[in-house]
């Protein structure tokens, strides 16, 4: 048997380069898969930058498709009720097989940006939901997570991880080019262009915005179950939501929980105000002539 920290050597993956993204190594070998994917007209893709609130609006989306039922919706871990299409791990289904092997209408979860996702989506005409979440917040979540999967490697301090995040030298890369990306695409697309601080201010409404998208009406009293059922402190203490299933080799919550905060504006805990100014001051070149507008808490 391996060691522990075999084990873990095992389980770090170096980053590789996918047309220029810095990805996961295991995930650029799955990637002939993916490109390959065949995409059903009835798929519903969630798409997100890790970190913006994909395992909530995947939540939703289950309950949502399954009118409420909570019970329903406890039958699989959310990452198997709505397969990550770009997942590959050794020794694993790979998301591209689970999906095979789902039954439609099927929820897909991607983190690819706009440019990378396979043309099937596109040929098939799917309805996307994107969900997009302010940097400062996606960064000091990102930083967390970078601590307690393992898949990663040490992110360094809090100051050295917020250089790379803010020069896309992080699994996905470039969050200001991804949350662009696909803004612009929604111009020519089928896309609902959500925010993480909508949904915190006003799930009711942002719920409402997508059974509209989705042309479906749900009674009153189910999207009450549904905004209860996936409120954080709910998600949180579901094993089918919070990924405490997950091998505790591949996931430590004790460093850090899955479900860790689920606020907006927790980067004022961690932003000192030197590292806040040159934050702001890089946002505002890399956003500069775009109409998208982030709400930082
Ligand atoms: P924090 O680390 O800031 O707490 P993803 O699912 O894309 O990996 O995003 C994870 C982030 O979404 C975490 O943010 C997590 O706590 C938050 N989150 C998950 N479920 C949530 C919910 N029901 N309400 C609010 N935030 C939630």
């Amino acid at each position: 048997p391996l060691s522990a920290m075999e084990q873990e050597d095992a389980i770090r993956q170096e980053l590789g380069s996918l047309h220029g993204i810095p990805l996961y190594k295991s995930f650029i070998e799955g990637w002939p898969q993916v490109k390959a994917f065949q995409a059903r007209p009835d798929d519903l893709l969630i798409s997100t930058y890790p970190k913006s609130g994909t395992t909530w609006l995947s939540e939703i989306m289950d309950m949502i498709y399954h009118d409420g039922d909570v019970e329903k919706c406890r039958r699989d871990a959310i990452y198997n009720r709505v397969p990550f299409l770009e997942l590959k791990a050794p020794q694993e289904p790979s998301g591209v097989e689970q999906l095979e092997n789902t039954p439609s209408p099927r929820l897909v979860k991607t983190h690819l940006p706009v440019q990378l996702l396979p043309t099937s989506f596109w040929e098939k005409d799917c309805k996307i939901i994107y969900m997009a979440r302010n940097p400062k917040d996606v960064a000091i979540s990102y930083y967390y997570f970078h601590q307690m999967a393992k898949i990663h490697h040490d992110p360094g301090t809090k100051a050295e991880f917020l250089e790379n995040f803010m020069a896309g030298k992080v699994p996905y890369g470039s969050w200001y080019d991804h949350v662009r990306g696909w803004w612009e695409k929604k111009k020519e697309k089928k896309i609902l262009y959500l925010f993480y601080e909508d949904m915190k201010k006003d799930p009711r409404q942002e719920v409402q915005k997508i059974l509209q998208f989705l042309g479906k009406e749900l009674a009153e009293g189910i999207v009450e179950r549904i905004l209860h059922h996936t409120s954080f402190q709910e998600m949180k203490k579901n094993p089918a939501a919070n990924y405490e299933t997950v091998l505790p080799i591949l996931m430590d919550h004790s460093i850090s929980p899955f479900l860790r905060k689920g606020i907006a504006g927790d980067w004022k805990n961690h932003f000192t105000v030197a590292q806040n100014e040159r934050f702001d001051q890089h946002y505002q070149e890399l956003m500069a002539g775009s109409d998208l507008h982030f709400q930082m808490e």
